[in-house]
């Protein structure tokens, strides 16, 4: 189940032209199964009407007609009391005024005055605004009461100046929204560490060897484990995927740079969900292979076996983890199998030195590279099973997410 599903989001609309970026995220929201109230100012009325919002989240917008109504005594602060979460996106430098003095002129303020739930903010404004020694006095105050607040980021400006005061994009705002609410999960105080990707063994300056892991299934895990309130660590080749937000992102190509990556930093848990070589080329060609020197023979080494490697490092070397205190405490592989799946899977738990390995067959259309899901058994270091049926990569990720906070306990 996602961080989302079943979750009461108040989402306060404030006079700014991201007010359209508002729509987007409350239908973002409203599809990932959160139950989204919709409370717009006169001012965000004026950009973009309720209408708009009742058609994404399919519940009434409301506005401050609202707040004379028959339920008014009660709407700004039964709506705060059952909340999870007060997402004010975008929010003006009026309102992030009103907020920091506790002026409650309208229902949106009234109801941040009265709400027991988080608050998320995401400024919007010009950029002169935004660095305006009021505004950075009234953000300082906010964030000194835990108002959570997400960007605003640099670049163009409604005004036509370039400058720090856009909203951010709704998917970045999602991402903050998730954090807030997974704040205290299972995972809260843990350090994961996550590889994903397939890994690049240069040929040349030109060509190199990799295979077809596109990196869904780590950054799903990334995400996950940031839903469950973990610090994360992604250790990244390159990808089409944006990395969750939140996660500190390591960037890395071959086998040997996700290795050196890896023994800089200790964690709590470590899952390699990357797809590492086993082989690279015994030379790297400094110039372009040319064709018109024929056909290379191209001869290969092993490459290192990062999990065999880290598993076994020294301790408390360099930047490592003091001494007497495991690297990682806690070691998930990932056994991309096209025959023998569980057997091949549970050697290399024992080889590796696991706690957990998800196994996977490749040879299915619905599991392993390149697809939406996976189907997954899980084989952990004391002999049990878990076999899981079809899911998405995301789901697949909950589970083991769920597994390593049990084997952490
Ligand atoms: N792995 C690793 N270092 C490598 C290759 C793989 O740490 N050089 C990790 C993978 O990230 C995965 C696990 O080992 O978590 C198993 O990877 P897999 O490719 O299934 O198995 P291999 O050990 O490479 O063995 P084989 O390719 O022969 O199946």
């Amino acid at each position: 189940m996602s961080i989302l599903s079943e979750k009461h989001i108040l989402l306060g609309v404030t006079g700014s032209i991201a007010a359209y970026k508002a729509v987007d995220l409350a239908s973002k929201l409203a599809q990932a199964g959160a139950q989204v109230d919709v409370i717009l100012t006169g001012a965000g009325l004026k950009f973009v009407t309720g209408l708009s919002y009742q058609s994404v989240t399919g519940r009434r917008a409301f506005t401050d007609n609202d707040l004379w109504g028959n339920e008014a005594h009660i709407l700004h602060v039964s709506f705060g009391k059952t909340a999870d979460l007060l997402v004010i996106a975008p929010c003006t430098a009026d309102t992030m005024a009103k907020l920091a003095h506790g002026i409650a002129d309208n229902l949106l303020t009234v109801t941040a005055l009265a709400a027991t739930c988080p608050i998320l903010i995401a400024p919007a404004m010009d950029g002169g605004m935004f660095d305006h020694p009021a505004t950075q006095k009234n953000l300082a105050t906010l964030k000194s009461r835990g108002v959570l607040v997400a960007g605003p980021a640099e670049g163009h400006l409604a005004s036509g100046l370039s400058g720090k005061g856009r909203m951010l994009e709704p998917m970045e705002v999602l991402g903050h929204i998730r954090i807030a609410l997974g704040k205290h999960g299972k995972l809260a105080g843990r350090k994961i560490i996550v590889t994903a990707g397939g890994t690049q063994e240069a040929l040349d300056p030109v060509r190199i060897i990799t295979n077809h892991s596109t990196g869904r299934q780590g950054y799903a895990l990334a995400q996950a484990a940031l839903d469950s309130g973990a610090e994360v660590c992604l250790i990244t080749t390159p990808t089409a995927l944006t990395p969750p937000v939140g996660a500190r992102v390591i960037s890395v190509k071959s086998v040997q740079e996700m290795l050196e990556a890896l023994m800089n930093e200790s964690a709590d848990a470590l899952i390699m969900a990357a797809a590492a070589a086993d082989f690279r080329p015994k030379q790297v060609s400094r110039e372009k292979m040319k064709k018109r020197d024929g056909i290379p023979q191209i001869e290969l080494e092993a490459a290192p076996d990062i999990l065999k490697t880290v598993s076994s490092s020294p301790l408390g070397a360099g930047s490592g983890p003091p001494v007497g205190r495991k690297r990682f405490q806690v070691v998930i592989g990932f056994a991309a199998e096209s025959q023998d799946l569980l057997k091949n899977a549970s050697e290399k738990l024992q080889s590796k030195g696991l706690d957990m390995i998800a196994a996977n067959d490749i040879t299915a259309n619905d599991s392993g590279f390149a697809v939406e899901t996976n189907r997954i058994t899980l084989l952990f270091a004391n002999g049990t099973k878990e076999i899981l049926p079809l899911m998405s990569k995301a789901e697949a990720a909950e589970r083991i997410i769920e597994h390593t906070a049990k084997l952490l306990e």
